[in-house]
């Protein structure tokens, strides 16, 4: 089964307009006219959003278009908060959903994350649910990567139902390659995908099969084509080497070697 591989950057809390604009066009310079071979996505900070999706539009870089976090709520007073409508209406396509900073570091737990996701798919229109899981230093040392990969898919698997992940996509990130320079090797990090790929596919074998499962943590050019040539990992999830447009690149070039 050949699924398509989508080379996703999240720029987390970096970058201005200035940037943005520079980025897309670098983009563009490389890849342009060529035929592509994978789907790539920039998540910026939502108030570059917009600026990005013009940018986008005026240059036809056929970059996607993601937020980094969403309000599970239509609208009402919820200072501070982004809908998915706003979202919509900003050119998003995707949203980045329960991302290890967001649990750390704002408490999102994983009902707070379930909740998210069906707001996403029941969004009109609906926007791309990218659901970030993986466990921290200590749980893997402890033996738990599987247990709390496990409760976090179902969590959101007991609110929207396997039906909820046809066409979503799920980022697999261990807490402890995130920023770290250490990467998860391809193996370690292939492991850890077939068995998301195997919960799937106790509940619906299609869905299992045709999920673009995405691994994150410290990605670079130098490790991305023997990642992304693992048989159950469709492409990265990318945090700091996004936010160079040369090794962004980089990292889409080892995607399109490898169709
Ligand atoms: P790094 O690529 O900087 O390790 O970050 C990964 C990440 O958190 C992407 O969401």
């Amino acid at each position: 089964m050949q699924r398509r591989l989508l080379v996703a950057g999240n720029w987390k809390m970096h970058g201005d307009k200035a940037f943005t604009t520079q980025f897309i066009a670098d983009f563009v310079q490389e890849f342009g006219g060529e035929q592509r071979s994978f789907d790539a996505l920039i998540c910026t900070p939502a108030p570059y959003l917009s600026h990005a999706s013009d940018a986008v539009s005026a240059q036809s870089a056929g970059i996607a278009i993601g937020a980094q976090n969403v309000s599970p709520h239509e609208k009402g007073a919820y200072t501070g908060e982004i809908s998915l409508p706003m979202l919509s209406d900003l050119g998003c396509e995707y949203v980045l959903l329960g991302h290890s900073e967001r649990r750390e570091l704002y408490g999102e737990t994983d009902s707070h994350v379930a909740e998210k996701f069906a707001a996403c798919l029941s969004a009109e229109p609906s926007i791309v649910p990218v659901l970030c899981i993986g466990e921290s230093l200590a749980e893997r040392e402890a033996g738990h990567t599987e247990n709390v990969v496990e409760r976090q898919i179902n969590a959101v698997l007991t609110k929207v139902g396997i039906d909820g992940f046809k066409g979503a996509v799920i980022a697999y990130e261990p807490v402890w390659a995130i920023g770290t320079g250490k990467t998860a090797s391809p193996e370690q990090a292939q492991q850890v995908h077939a068995f998301i790929r195997g919960l799937l596919a106790e509940h619906d074998l299609s869905i299992a099969e045709n999920i673009q499962l995405l691994y994150g943590g410290s990605v670079k050019p130098a490790n991305a084509e023997e990642l992304f040539s693992q048989k159950d990992i469709d492409g990265g999830l990318i945090g700091g080497a996004s936010l160079q447009v040369e090794s962004f690149v980089g990292i889409c070039k080892a995607a399109q070697k490898l169709v």
